[in-house]
């Protein structure tokens, strides 16, 4: 194509595409909002936008979701994409395509691209034992195991020699999510990112705002300037997954295929596609939380520079919403269900509270109590009583129809000045993906409004001067128009509905920002009578005792309910009091102490405890703790563990023994 990059009007966006292992929950939808806001605010700056979302369909994690749901995995995957395209569509999601690592077209081009590099000399064959978390289908190198921070890196090792004589010893957490990971031993290929360590660290200094926000971008050159290991693209202990081109014992590892997504969607490796992707390529933005920066700003840019293909302009790493602080995920059974917010709230107070509640490079606690307290303050009070105040006061006095005045007086002047201002620092938040500051920063505004029409009191001016209360409804016309033409890449509906109050059809094509910023205020209204804008959350269910508990309760019920297990598979679990008798530090490792634990009857076990970091040895020698007595016995560190010592995280993060109040004798089951 001739065009140019930089000559391009457009804007090509990307949200992650996610695990299929349940229905979407609220930090799914949080990712895909944002995405939306951002091809939105482009498309009303006259850009043509491309925005994909999707499904990782892949993978060992929805393999054994699968089996644990008795189905075929493309049997289980398809159970799913119903619930994910009808929430999106019901939050006034716009996306251009839905991909699906299944498709036909994504797996065919990712084995062109295989191909392609195992042909360049990119990817070899060799071999991999170390450790595997399937939770973030992580490959976990030795290097990282007493790191257990989640903003750490872990990669593929070819230090295979090292990490064999290691496998054997060693309990390794996975640095992300602090779970136990597995040990892998098998053949794999490899794709030799070491070879672009130098070229990675270039780029990262050429593009200091590669990365959103920067502190994230010295995480990534810090983990890069460290050295990188070739990574294993390749599984052979798994079927459920895009058939390596030539070699059908292998599989494509997961995040090898995923990330291809990104071009497949815009016509990688397709036939009559080529101009479209020269078009769409490369995209301007990709948006993901922060657990998966590593994937996205190291690996993902090395496959591109491996494929001669331009790297993606920049990245948005935001954080988690949490509930009670912690992650929002299907694993921890904390998901809030959007849907279930949707039919309390409405879907576009859900997508601004969103948007202006979380400070986006930062965690933040989901709360139906802020939620509520936002819809009432924010958009009924301020911005929806505003304009039902002009519209009713113009109704009541026959002014219907506003034409702007000829000249503006001393007031409406200053209104403008701040209109203008207004617009200028929402744009230049939007262009820095700070939307909680752009908000706020319009909301300042909004005050500003609400106090120029109190101070007016157009309501006792008609009676004095009509044309000067013509020309407060003016000028919050003009102010109204502008706040509108800004939100609505948030509020889309909404938004064209106050526009259409004031008699203005919502019509995208120009750039409309640079429209509202010439401040020409020069726009004749025919005001519409519309229903309420927004509608105050219900005070009375709030009164009531536990009001918005009920509300947590109802949004957060449904995955809840999937964590209950029966009687019987708690009495599977045998829980047994038990005194430490001896302790001792086990000396290779950094985490672990050797118990020999005495359960009365039931004898003494050895049981190792992970807690090096929060107990001496002897501190524990006496005490008395509860044990999990029937687990399998296995190895660690060539030792026999045969149970597992029940702690608690306290506040100060430090694990507490979980024991029993009073003397209990030991070998006492818990019941
Ligand atoms: N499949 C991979 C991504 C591959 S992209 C080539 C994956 N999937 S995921 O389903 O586990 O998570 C994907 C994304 O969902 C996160 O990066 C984030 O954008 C979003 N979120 C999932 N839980 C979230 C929260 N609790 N809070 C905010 N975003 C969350 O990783």
């Amino acid at each position: 194509m001739a065009i140019s990059p930089n000559s391009k009007n457009k804007f090509y966006v990307t949200t992650p595409i996610y695990y299929v292992t349940a229905k979407p929950h609220l930090g799914s939808l949080y990712s895909t909002v944002l995405a939306d806001v951002v091809s939105r605010w482009n498309k009303l700056q006259g850009k043509k936008t491309f925005f994909v979302t999707g499904t990782d369909e892949h993978g060992q994690k929805v393999a054994n979701a699968a089996v644990a749901a008795g189905k075929q995995p493309k049997e289980f995957v398809d159970s799913f994409i119903d619930a994910y395209k009808s929430v999106f569509k019901s939050f006034e999601i716009e996306n251009d395509h839905f991909i699906r690592t299944t498709d036909p077209y994504h797996e065919q081009a990712v084995q062109k691209w295989l191909k392609m590099l195992i042909d360049k000399g990119d990817i070899y064959k060799d071999f991999y034992e170390g450790y595997y978390c399937t939770q973030c289908e992580l490959f976990v190198t030795l290097r990282h195991e007493s790191d257990s921070s989640a903003s750490v890196f872990a990669e593929a090792s070819t230090d295979r020699q090292d990490d064999r004589d290691q496998v054997e010893r060693k309990v390794i957490l996975c640095p992300d999510c602090g779970r136990e990971t597995e040990i892998v031993s098998e053949e794999c290929y490899f794709f030799k990112l070491s070879k672009y360590q130098d070229k990675l660290l270039e780029f990262y200094k050429k593009n200091p705002d590669f990365v959103v926000p920067k502190e994230r971008l010295k995480e990534v050159v810090n983990f890069v300037k460290s050295g990188l290991k070739d990574l294993s693209i390749s599984r052979t202990k798994i079927t459920w997954g895009i058939p390596f081109p030539g070699d059908d014992k292998h599989v494509t590892y997961v995040w090898a295929d995923a990330l291809n997504n990104y071009i497949t969607a815009v016509g990688y490796g397709q036939k009559n596609k080529e101009e479209e992707f020269e078009f769409w390529w490369p995209a301007d933005l990709h948006i993901m939380a922060k657990d998966i920066l590593r994937f996205h700003a190291i690996y993902w840019p090395a496959f591109l520079m491996a494929s001669g293909l331009p790297i993606f302009k920049r990245m948005l790493v935001h954080g988690w919403i949490t509930v009670d602080k912690r992650k929002m995920s299907k694993s921890f059974g904390n998901v809030v269900d959007p849907i279930e917010l949707e039919k309390l709230y409405g879907p576009e107070p859900v997508r601004y509270y969103l948007v202006r509640q979380m400070a986006i490079t930062q965690d933040g606690d989901f709360s139906i109590e802020d939620l509520e307290q936002r819809i009432s303050s924010d958009l009924a009070n301020d911005l929806g009583n505003l304009l039902n105040r002009m519209v009713t006061l113009a109704y009541k006095n026959d002014a219907k129809v506003i034409q702007a005045p000829k000249i503006w007086g001393e007031s409406e002047l200053e209104l403008r000045g701040d209109c203008l201002n207004a617009i200028s620092d929402f744009q230049t938040y939007m262009a820095d993906y700070q939307f909680h500051m752009a908000l706020g920063s319009l909301w300042r505004f909004i005050n500003k409004v609400n106090a120029y029409f109190h101070a007016k009191e157009p309501w006792k001016l008609v009676k004095t001067d009509r044309d000067a209360f013509l020309q407060v409804l003016s000028a919050t016309g003009h102010s109204l128009c502008a706040i509108a033409i800004l939100l609505w890449p948030i509020m889309p509906k909404k938004m064209e509905l106050l526009l259409h109050s004031l008699g203005i059809k919502f019509e995208l094509g120009k750039d409309l920002v640079q429209d509202i910023s010439l401040g020409k205020w020069d726009e004749a209204f025919t005001l519409q009578k519309i229903d309420t804008l927004f509608t105050k959350p219900s005070f009375d269910r709030l009164r009531m005792s536990g009001g918005t508990q009920q509300k947590e309760k109802s949004v957060l019920k449904e995955e809840k309910k999937q964590d209950y297990i029966k009687i019987d598979d708690f009495a599977k679990v045998h829980l047994v009091v038990g005194t430490v008798a001896q302790a001792e530090s086990v000396e290779k490792s950094d985490k672990l102490i050797k118990l020999q634990v005495d359960f009365g009857d039931l004898g003494t076990k050895q049981i190792f405890a992970g807690v090096k970091k929060y107990y001496k040895p002897e501190e524990l020698i006496g005490k008395q703790g509860i044990f999990v007595v029937n687990l399998k016995p296995r190895k660690i560190m060539g030792m026999e563990s045969q149970g597992m010592m029940l702690f608690a995280e306290g506040e100060d993060r430090k694990l507490q023994m979980a024991t029993v109040f009073g003397q209990v004798p030991n070998g006492m089951r818990l019941k």
